[in-house]
């Protein structure tokens, strides 16, 4: 995958006044098969999260309240993304170093991932990740 694949994808949304609703569903506006779920709340002013890169999972990112970026970086360049709707998703593929800064007080980042936790899809090493990319490994 290459950096161009990194994508905003624009969620459906009902306006109601009874209150706005949005979704996604696996293959559709979602482009893998939803394996898990996780969020990431009550992140403290300053910090940063997920400063790493994955093997084999997808991600799909969401900023439910609240707003952040995320940083996606292919070895040679950057990319910066902020989510501050909740009708926007971040198509992140696997082989990206990702990072996740500026969260506003209250932010809640939604993530759905490609596949099951298992920590030795992580690669945490920035100069391993610039070495993986160099090679091709990932
Ligand atoms: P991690 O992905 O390392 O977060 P970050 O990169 O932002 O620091 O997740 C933190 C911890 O949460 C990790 O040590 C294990 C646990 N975890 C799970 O058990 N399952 C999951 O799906 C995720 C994403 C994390």
């Amino acid at each position: 995958m290459e950096i161009n694949d990194v994508r905003i994808i624009k969620l459906p949304k009902f306006l109601d006044e009874r209150g706005n609703l949005s979704f996604a569903e696996n293959y559709k506006q979602i482009p893998f098969e939803i394996k898990r779920t996780y969020w990431i709340y009550d992140v403290p002013g300053g910090e940063s999260r997920g400063g790493h890169a994955f093997r084999k999972n997808h991600e799909f990112i969401i900023a439910l309240s609240g707003s952040f970026d995320v940083i996606v970086d292919d070895g040679i360049q950057k990319r910066t993304y902020t989510l501050n709707r909740s009708y926007y998703g971040l198509y992140v593929p696997a082989g990206f170093w990702r990072e996740m800064i500026n969260f506003s007080t209250n932010s809640l980042a939604l993530e759905f991932g490609s596949t099951h936790y298992d920590p030795s899809d992580y690669i945490r090493d920035y100069n391993v990740f610039l070495k993986m990319k160099r090679n091709a490994e990932v």
